[in-house]
């Protein structure tokens, strides 16, 4: 069983939707241990409490980001977790932190990246003209929004849309990434090949690192 600490910032919807696919049972072999947010008040956080889930908030108002991530490590080691999910945590972490989950903290962003990295995703792919984005489920490494793609949902840019209309039309497809990609995770089928994910049997044995 894969112990997972999800962390957030604010309304929560791809921690419920990982929840709720724990619930019905199609992330077989893992269950949420805590959940974390650096912002006291975040919807989120209670969310997980109606849930009975262990959740705790540690803010980084003020705080030096060492020490904030020093106690968000403590806690995560504290629930024995194996598996970090970033799920609209807004906060950048430390190499130190990133160093501590080797290739084990994923995150979910709401652009096709290398595409629109960084704060309104949303935005920056209306005002670029794009007419097409998506959004991408990666992992963690010590650049932002730049760890190996674990998987990406591509979303049509419609011309009558707002931020809100793309940002909801994005979401829908983010609540069934980030469990799609937990399963690949999870499944221990998948391996990193230089910056590629890739399933084992499409793996190129020479290249091939082990995961
Ligand atoms: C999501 O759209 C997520 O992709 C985004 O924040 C939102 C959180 O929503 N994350 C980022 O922009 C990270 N750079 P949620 O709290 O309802 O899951």
């Amino acid at each position: 069983m894969k112990r997972l600490g999800i962390l957030l910032s604010g309304r929560g919807s791809n921690f419920l939707a990982i929840a709720r696919a724990i619930r019905e049972q199609h992330l077989l072999g893992a269950k949420i241990a805590v959940v974390l947010s650096n912002v006291e008040d975040a919807p989120g956080l209670a969310s997980a409490r109606e849930l009975g889930l262990p959740a705790f908030a540690i803010p980084s108002a003020g705080r030096k980001r060492a020490d904030h991530d020093a106690e968000m490590l403590a806690r995560l080691h504290q629930h024995k977790v194996d598996l970090i999910c970033l799920a609209g945590y807004m906060r950048i972490i430390t190499p130190e932190f990133v160093r501590a989950f080797p290739n084990r903290i994923l995150n979910i962003h709401p652009s096709l990246l290398p595409a629109f990295p960084g704060l309104d995703a949303q935005r920056q792919a209306l005002e670029y003209g794009a007419k097409v984005s998506g959004c991408t489920v990666h992992f963690v490494d010590q650049e932002v929004d730049h760890g190996i793609i674990i998987l990406q949902k591509t979303v049509e840019v419609k011309e009558d849309d707002t931020v809100e209309t793309l940002s909801a039309r994005i979401l829908e497809h983010e609540h069934v990434a980030y469990s799609e990609a937990l399963a690949r995770v999870l499944s221990g089928e998948y391996i990193v090949q230089g910056r590629r994910y890739v399933h084992r049997d499409a793996a190129r044995p020479s290249r091939a690192t082990a995961r």
